[in-house]
């Protein structure tokens, strides 16, 4: 999960490198650190904590070359410091990684033993103890081969050799590297946001390959080390290039992107004209048995909605699973089931287990990603995008939309399928679906009004989010969203659940948020909201016009959300929700998109 540049340029590269990890920052940020070929040499710079700790660095000591790498990290072996910055050396060795080398305590032992001495406590260091050990014997290009044949784990790499001037090598195994096509320039990249502002002209290297890349070639060779082609794809400038625009935060910009979002994804599924859902795949669904939704994070909260969205529509069976217990569980699964990955990067490491264990038990495999490109999406049976552009605030919120849109219309074509609703109901509910991009934007204008609420939850020590039915997994969502940018501790609870716990948290300080449109569940989300209100309770009612009307008098505060049918209402109360966790973020000065021990994308376990 950390981030990777590496440029083969005609002109000074520093700027470029420095941008690059810019871009890259979403994915780790606890420090970061350049190298590049100066006068035949190869020298770094590196700075603990984000880029423009590294950008004071470069001001007092500008690093003057054409050939470079960059990295922004994520810390895993080694607290965040400059020793343990990227890139890190030995001998004629600097390189950058992204991963997690298993087996590098062997590996170092093994080492030490050998007289080589260690200036950090990463793993990263051992590999290029090893590089360095096998260029005393043999070419660049066989050392590295050489060197990856010994390690166990996972990595993306870009490395410098002292004495190379116009060569940066790479290497993937479970983290991904494209390598991306200048003019008279070559680029390697974690993702292709490294290397949009340069080109858009990209290969993804496969499991297991590495490369060499000069000014105009790039050399691959797949894990046997022989010489393969990886077809080079033009990505659209969009995925390539993401600016803020004028809002303050990424957060901010891409819960306004949602209405877009929304609206690109649903026509991927829906045929507007007919109102018919078209989802892609050679899913027989009358005869699939169950589901199995396999997520991390938020996505994992998006997969719980469709399990509602799934199960009662088309009464077919869904189990959802956080991945990292699923993996290792060793779960009963059965062939005849559909596994269903949720996944914005399309990378996460637990997830991407979860989907190859289902993979080994004969199940058909689909994905619900954003990175198109993605492993996850390389891998699987079916791919489900969502079309809601890159997503950079580390908290993730059009992704969130997006994949409950996906769902959604899953949960009407399976319910088609499955012979549980007619022509006509299909048709109906689509048309609901089609409603949702314009209720969001709609919803999106309680900005005003859940601004004026987050000064008061700001002082907050905890906070309660319940729900009913799918506004159990937005109170979950809207608990987790809340903890990662504003740091305050809150929990989502099925209101159900009140009376067998967390009605002991409720005192005067603590804001409980109900999540309760005029739904078949509004009843008893209203009797809840009596019971928290009895003891004192600070009551933050989201609602909707309907429920607005109904809703016992006493709540400190209700936020009145668009009318929304009850298909696409966790969508419309989304925004509030989000929007509530950002300002009160922005009140604390939070750094909103980029969270404290946090990365967008977790390529390690
Ligand atoms: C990280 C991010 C979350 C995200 C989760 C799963 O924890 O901070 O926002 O929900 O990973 O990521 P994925 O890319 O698989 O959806």
């Amino acid at each position: 999960m950390c981030g990777i540049i590496g440029i083969v340029g005609t002109t000074p590269v520093q700027s470029r490198l420095i941008d690059s990890l810019k871009r890259l920052e979403y994915r780790g940020y606890d420090s970061a650190g350049i190298a590049g070929v100066v006068d035949g040499h190869v020298e770094r710079r590196r700075a603990k904590g984000k880029i423009r700790a590294l950008e004071e660095v470069l001001a007092a000591d500008p690093l003057n070359a054409t050939v470079g790498i960059g990295h922004t990290r994520w810390a895993t072996h080694g607290g965040p410091s400059t020793r343990n910055a990227h890139p890190q050396t030995a001998g004629r060795v600097t390189l950058v990684h992204n991963g997690i080398i298993e087996n590098y305590a062997e590996l170092r032992e093994a080492l030490k033993k050998q007289g080589r001495t260690f200036e950090s406590e990463t793993d990263t260091e051992v590999i290029a103890q090893l590089l360095d050990a096998e260029l005393k014997t043999r070419p660049p290009l066989d050392a590295l081969k050489a060197t990856l044949d010994q390690l166990t784990g996972a990595y993306a790499l870009a490395v410098l050799i002292d004495g190379e001037d116009e060569l940066i090598m790479g290497a993937r195994r479970g983290s991904p590297l494209v390598v991306g096509y200048g003019e008279g320039e070559m680029f390697l990249g974690s993702d292709a946001l490294a290397v949009g502002p340069f080109t858009n002209r990209i290969a993804y290297l496969d499991e297991g390959d590495y490369v060499a890349i000069d000014h105009h070639t790039a050399r691959i060779f797949d894990e046997t080390g022989q010489p393969v082609e990886r077809p080079v794809t033009t990505v659209p400038a969009s995925a390539a290039l993401v600016e803020k625009g004028n809002y303050r935060h990424f957060m901010e910009k891409e819960i306004h992107d949602q209405p877009e979002g929304c609206q690109h994804t649903i026509a991927a599924y829906v045929d507007p004209l007919t109102d018919h859902t078209s989802v892609a795949g050679d899913i027989d669904w009358a005869k699939l048995e169950r589901v199995q939704i396999v997520a991390c994070g938020t996505s994992y909260i998006a997969g719980l909605m469709g399990k509602y969205l799934i199960e009662r529509l088309a009464d077919l069976p869904v189990d959802v699973e956080i991945a990292s217990e699923f993996r290792y569980r060793q779960p009963a699964l059965r062939p005849g089931s559909l596994a269903v990955a949720m996944s914005q990067s399309g990378e996460t490491a637990d997830t991407l287990a979860a989907l190859r264990y289902c993979q080994a038990k004969g199940m058909l495999t689909a994905a619900v990603v954003n990175a198109q490109e993605s492993t996850m999406a390389r891998e699987v049976d079916v791919v489900w995008p969502i079309h809601c552009g890159p997503e950079i605030g580390v908290a993730s919120t059009k992704a969130f939309t997006a994949q409950v849109c996906v769902l959604t219309a899953v949960a009407i074509a399976a319910a088609r399928a499955r012979g549980r609703i007619d022509e006509a109901e299909e048709q109906r509910l689509v048309k609901v679906l089609l409603e949702a991009p314009r209720l969001v934007a709609e919803s999106i204008k309680l900005e005003d009004a859940v601004k004026g609420i987050a000064q008061e939850v700001s002082k907050a020590r905890d906070v309660l989010f319940l729900g009913r039915g799918p506004m159990y997994p937005l109170a979950l969502e809207g608990a987790l969203k809340l903890k990662e940018i504003s740091y305050i501790h809150a929990e989502g609870y099925a209101a159900g659940e009140l009376k067998h716990g967390p009605i002991a948290l409720v005192d005067e300080d603590t804001p409980i948020v109900i999540l309760a449109p005029f739904d078949s569940y509004f009843e008893k989300s209203a009797s809840n909201m009596q019971e928290v209100m009895a003891r004192g309770g600070q009551v933050i009612f989201i609602t909707d016009p309907e429920g607005e009307k109904h809703a016992p008098a006493g709540a400190r505060v209700v936020v009145t959300a668009p009318k929304s049918d009850p298909l696409i209402s966790p969508l419309v109360l989304a925004a509030p929700v989000q929007l509530l966790a950002y300002y009160v973020a922005v009140q604390k000065g939070a750094d909103v998109d980029q969270p404290r021990n946090l990365a967008k994308s977790v390529t390690v376990e």
